[in-house]
Order: structure tokens, then C-alpha cells, then sequence
């Protein structure tokens, strides 16, 4: 087995802080539950594993915990709910063209989703959108940082030439955690508000 770089370790001895790009440490997970087991620097335990088509419930709680902030952040527009035939398109994805990644919490009944990203394909440009999201409560311990580095990671895997999103002006959040990243944000002309964040590959 690969030797786990402990995820609490860079936050229980490092002072000051590592960023949370350097944060990304998830474990290789033993036995017969798959995904990567991530601690989290407050003690937190959350897997790492590719979406599946059986995350829908999940996801659909996930979104009626969201606030509507970040919905809009996420979604560019308001929703008050996510239908069943979304989230189901949203588990269910064609390998060839996505790749969706989830943080889960296994330690509640049921267990709850409490962070996505995911990218499409476009074959014509030879280059990736991304969406991510964590839960609010789940925010600001590197959570966002490490879905985006496995995004970035996937993208260089498949050999797409860029990775790229839109991001709401007023979302400081994530143009911050793009711009640790190493992406340039790009204001979308006749789109106030809006900016496009690109990564070269
Ligand atoms: C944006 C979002 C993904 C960030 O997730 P996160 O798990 O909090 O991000 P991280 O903890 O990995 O933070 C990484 C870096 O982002 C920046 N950042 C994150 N939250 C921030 C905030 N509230 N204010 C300022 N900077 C912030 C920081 O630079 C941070 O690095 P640091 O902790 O070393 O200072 C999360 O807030 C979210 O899901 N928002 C709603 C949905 C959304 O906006 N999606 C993006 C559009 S697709």
C-alpha cells in the first residue's frame, strides 16, 4: 500500500498553516469499502470515491441543505429543488465524457454527501468544464481544493489542453481557491457578473 501522507498532519504541527493546496492527502482505504478515506484537519473523516448512479437520494438532500447562495454559485441560477431526473443525470454519467468525484460522510444514517466536482468533456476544444461544490459546513479545511486538484489531475489524465468554469463575480470564495490553484480569471463579455476561470494543462 502506498505510505498515506496524513491529512491532519500538515495542520496539527505546521505553523503557520500549510495552504490548503498542500492539504490534499486522502489514504488509500483498506478492505472492501472502496474510495480514499480523507481525514480532515478538525478530526473528520469523509471517503473520496467516484460518483454512482445510487448517490441520487444523496444528492438530491445534499441540494436541500445547500443555501441559496451557494445553489446560485453552483447552478448560475436560482433553483428551489433538484428533480429526480437531474440528479439521476447527475450519477449517471457517460465515463467517457465526465468524471464527477463525491465526499462522503459514512459516519451518519444514511450517509450524506457533502462535497462534488466534476467536469464535461468537449471534445471539439480538447478542454474540460468544472463544477464543484462542498457544504457549507464543510467549507474553509480544503475540501474545494483538493475535489478542484483531482478535476486538474483527471483533465491531465485524459489529456485535455484545459480545465475551465464559470464563476460569478461576487463568489470570492472561489475565484480565491481558482486563483491558488493557478488559474486566470476572464471577464465574459456581455455577461456582467460573470467571469470564466481557465487552467492550461
Ligand atoms: C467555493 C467552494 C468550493 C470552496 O470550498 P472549500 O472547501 O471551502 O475550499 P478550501 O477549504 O479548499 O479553500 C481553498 C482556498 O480557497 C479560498 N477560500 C475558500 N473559501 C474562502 C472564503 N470564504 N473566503 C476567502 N477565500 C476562500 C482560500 O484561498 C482557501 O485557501 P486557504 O484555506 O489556504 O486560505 C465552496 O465554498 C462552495 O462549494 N461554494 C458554493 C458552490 C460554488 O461556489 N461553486 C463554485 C462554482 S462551480
Amino acid at each position: 500500500m502506498t505510505p498515506a501522507r496524513d491529512f491532519d498532519a500538515y495542520t496539527r504541527h505546521a505553523q503557520p498553516p500549510p495552504r490548503s493546496r498542500e492539504r490534499f492527502a486522502p489514504s488509500p482505504r483498506s478492505g472492501s469499502r472502496h474510495g480514499e478515506v480523507v481525514h480532515t484537519a478538525d478530526g473528520r473523516e469523509l471517503i473520496l470515491r467516484d460518483i454512482e448512479p445510487g448517490d441520487v437520494a444523496a444528492v438530491q438532500r445534499c441540494f436541500k441543505r445547500l443555501p441559496l447562495q451557494d445553489v446560485r454559485r453552483r447552478f448560475m441560477h436560482a433553483m428551489s429543488e433538484l428533480p429526480t431526473s437531474m440528479a439521476q443525470r447527475l450519477c449517471r454519467i457517460d465515463p467517457e465524457l465526465e468524471a464527477a468525484f463525491v465526499l462522503i460522510d459514512e459516519t451518519v444514517k444514511p450517509t450524506e454527501l457533502r462535497g462534488v466536482g466534476r467536469v464535461f468533456v468537449d471534445v471539439a476544444s480538447n478542454s474540460a468544464e468544472f463544477s464543484v461544490l462542498v457544504e457549507r459546513e464543510w467549507t474553509r479545511i480544503g475540501l474545494g481544493a483538493l475535489l478542484m486538484q483531482r478535476l486538474v489531475d483527471e483533465c491531465r489524465r485524459r489529456g485535455l489542453s484545459e480545465i475551465w468554469g464559470y464563476v460569478l463575480m461576487e463568489n470570492r470564495p472561489m475565484l480565491e481557491l481558482c486563483k491558488e490553484l493557478g488559474f486566470i480569471a476572464k471577464m465574459m463579455p456581455g455577461e456582467a457578473g460573470t467571469a470564466q476561470i481557465r487552467l492550461k494543462l
